[in-house]
């Protein structure tokens, strides 16, 4: 079969008011000396994939204040300014000191940096277990009142602790971004029902397992920069994930479409969820987009549950921190040059 043909406008969800495209963009990669993509990608390719994005109908664009440093935020507003109200722009706060005032400035420097009056979604990073939950959605709230963030959100945060946010808040907060992909299933233990019930949404990240589950990489073929830290990049884990791969291989070819373009399907398959993967190149991301029109079954559903269920993680220990040393002292070396890696 013909691979899915791109659309221009992609799939969306609709959700407090807001219409949000099911493949979204990530951009932690965007002027991170730890993605090991280099000057040219953040000068000119970050830009490209950007504005790809929006043409094809892609609004949701992820970045962070950590994100190499507000550099990933100053690439995205620039590249989204000529269209800006066909983006909808997220971004996160990171909570080292999260008191209201702290939270209060931070938003507005976001703002500056990506050169808008208004946030569409403040996003708390993760949350701060040294610090009362409260106070920080009291800085939340003055950032949704005095119209700095039209709307606010959570990321790597449990349900109990979006239900806590949500009671202090006094009002919702619209997403939670965690980690989910065929490797990594907990938010389908609740949170995937109450947000779709609920008319919230789960904002997946990550949903390649970082270029994982694209088929690319292989034991002896493991990818660099940050990515050669996570057991998942080390040889054995990488060993351990060829059966999830050689299932999206085979739902893929039934489609024309490639195991990124299948997981990234199976991802949005729920209600309520909008997966934001990054890209290395306009190739990548016109893929990505057109995930959004690829429509599994249940028999696809069937094998690729079966694959991702017998999958079991290779955690944190010392073959997994064998593997990873060589990443370490590449790591170490981006370090020296100026730019450590930086929170995802
Ligand atoms: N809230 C958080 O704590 C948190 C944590 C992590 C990420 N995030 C957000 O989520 C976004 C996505 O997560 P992620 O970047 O960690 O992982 P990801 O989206 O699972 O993987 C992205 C990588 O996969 C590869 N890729 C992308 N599309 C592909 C395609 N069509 N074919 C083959 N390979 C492809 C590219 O790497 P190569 O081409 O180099 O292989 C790309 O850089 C981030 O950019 C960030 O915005 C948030």
């Amino acid at each position: 079969m013909a691979p899915p043909a791109y659309r221009d406008r992609v799939r969306y969800v609709e959700a407090g008011g807001v219409r949000l495209s099911v493949i979204g963009l990530g951009t932690w990669q965007f002027g991170s000396r730890a993605w090991g993509y280099g000057a040219d990608y953040a000068l000119g390719e970050a830009r490209a994939i950007t504005r790809r994005a929006l043409e094809l109908g892609i609004n949701v664009v992820d970045t962070a204040e950590a994100y190499a440093r507000g550099r990933s935020e100053k690439i995205v507003g620039r590249a989204v300014a000529p269209d800006r109200e066909h983006a909808f722009l997220a971004t996160k706060f990171t909570p080292l000191v999260p008191t209201p005032n702290v939270v209060e400035r931070h938003a507005a420097a976001s703002a500056f940096r990506l050169g808008v009056s208004t946030i569409d979604l403040y996003q708390l990073h993760w949350p701060n277990p040294l610090y009362p939950l409260a106070r920080t959605m009291d800085g939340f709230r003055r950032v949704l009142d005095s119209g700095l963030a039209a709307h606010v959100g959570l990321s790597n945060c449990s349900l109990e602790t979006w239900w806590e946010a949500e009671a202090q808040l006094g009002r919702p907060l619209l997403s939670n971004q965690v980690r989910y992909n065929l490797l990594d299933r907990r938010p389908e233990e609740a949170m995937l029902s109450w947000a779709a019930a609920k008319g919230r949404v789960v904002i997946a990240y990550s949903p390649l397992a970082q270029g994982v589950l694209s088929g690319r990489y292989r034991p002896g073929r493991r990818p660099g920069g940050l990515r050669a830290l996570s057991p998942a990049g080390s040889d054995e884990g990488l060993r351990r994930v060829q059966p999830v791969v050689a299932a999206l291989e085979a739902v893929g070819h039934r489609y024309g479409a490639t195991p990124s373009q299948v997981a990234l399907a199976w991802t949005v398959r729920a209600g309520g969820v909008v997966a934001i993967p990054g890209a290395s190149s306009v190739a990548q991301l016109e893929q990505n987009a057109a995930a959004a029109d690829l429509v599994l079954d249940e028999e696809d559903d069937a094998r690729l549950d079966a694959a991702s269920r017998a999958f079991v993680p290779l955690r944190a220990g010392p073959a997994a921190l064998a593997g990873s040393v060589s990443g370490l002292a590449r790591n170490a070396l981006a370090d020296r040059l100026g730019r450590g890696p930086t929170a995802g």
